[in-house]
């Protein structure tokens, strides 16, 4: 058991897993980590250098010259990858639609599962992805496994693009979140599943701040 608190958040695509762990970390005073964020940087790292998700040998070696690191600028987490801010770049359409490919590689999951480790030894932590609870943090204080309806989730991210200005179809949506979500849980390394110790939270017509309220009450029982 660690000495530091560690709540594992897990789910599928859009069950406002980030947007609950972020709040929840700041209310408590832990430091939050998005572990899909990584994903997404070596996604990101791999199309950019044209290094093949096929044969994936180049790209696993080239990790070694990948440095990620976070920071917080008025709340908001910014992600860096070698020195250079690529937030907004990791969740571009391109990025999103290659990093289940990326994630189900091996060597990448466990060079990242390895530095998710070295974060969490540190301080108490809000740590979100798809296998925290599972495979990350096994020992953790509190595991909670968000889900909402796809036809929620997709709606959910149709808003939030309209409101950053990209225009998307609702149906696209869904269909990327369907598919990513079977890809993620029918891959052999890791996948999708929900830790035996977790406590499910369906978010489907809650607010933020109830599913908020919900977790930090769960977490107050046990710590
Ligand atoms: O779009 P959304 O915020 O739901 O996804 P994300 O949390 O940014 O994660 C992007 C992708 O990274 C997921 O679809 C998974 O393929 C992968 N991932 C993973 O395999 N394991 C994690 N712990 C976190 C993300
Ligand atoms: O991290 P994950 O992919 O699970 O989801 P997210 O990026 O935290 O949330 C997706 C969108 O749903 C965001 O725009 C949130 O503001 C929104 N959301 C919501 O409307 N109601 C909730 N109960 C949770 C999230």
């Amino acid at each position: 058991m660690s000495k530091y608190v560690q709540v594992a958040i897990d789910g599928p695509a859009s069950a406002g897993k980030s947007t609950v762990a972020k709040i929840l970390a700041k209310k408590m005073g832990y430091i939050y980590c998005d572990t899909g964020a990584m994903y997404r940087v070596v996604t990101l790292f791999a199309l950019e250098n044209n290094l093949s998700l096929d044969q994936p040998s180049e790209l696993v070696k080239e990790l070694d010259n990948l440095v990620m690191t976070f920071d917080y600028v008025d709340g908001l987490q910014h992600v860096y990858a070698n020195g250079i801010d690529v937030t907004n770049d990791i969740r571009m359409p391109d990025v999103t639609n290659h990093v289940s490919k990326v994630a189900a590689i091996k060597e990448i999951r466990e060079e990242l599962v390895n530095r998710q480790k070295a974060i969490s030894n540190s301080q108490n932590i809000v740590m979100d992805g798809r296998d925290i609870g599972t495979v990350v943090l096994p020992n953790a204080d509190l595991k909670i496994f968000l889900v909402a309806s796809v036809k929620e989730r997709a709606e959910r991210r149709y808003k939030e693009n309209i409101e950053k200005g990209i225009m998307t179809s609702l149906d696209e949506l869904q269909k990327e979140i369907e598919d990513r979500d079977y890809y993620d849980s029918h891959r052999k390394e890791s996948p999708l599943v929900q830790a035996s110790d977790a406590i499910k939270v369906d978010t489907t017509g809650l607010s933020i701040e109830e599913v908020v309220n919900v977790i930090e009450n769960e977490l107050k029982k046990v710590i």
